[in-house]
């Protein structure tokens, strides 16, 4: 691994708002299960790396995650798209 690469984190929050009714944790199971389904290696190496926020302070009605180091965050969203997203993060990192 290319030390002046900073890993691609995704912070999935589960703050009281996100997981209000328990679903800022269910989009957390999702986002883990497609993320190590489709980036085995990326986390191995530690270029991806997975991470838990109480709070992103983007409050919205739906779960919220935040791509680093591009700042991009999400509301509610949809986890296939969230994948093609971390994809295009790591290709622009090489
Ligand atoms: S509780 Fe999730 S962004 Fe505030």
């Amino acid at each position: 691994m290319n030390q002046s690469i900073q890993p691609i984190r995704l912070l999935v929050c589960v703050g009281p708002r996100c997981d209000a009714e328990g679903r800022g944790r269910a989009l957390l199971a999702d986002v883990q299960n497609a993320i190590r389904a489709a980036f085995p290696d990326e986390l191995a190496d530690g270029r991806l790396k997975l991470a838990t926020r109480e709070c992103l302070r983007l409050c919205t009605s739906a779960p919220v995650v935040r791509l680093e180091p591009s700042g991009d965050a999400f509301s509610g969203p949809d986890v296939d798209e969230l994948m093609r997203d971390i994809a295009a993060a790591i290709t622009s990192e090489k």
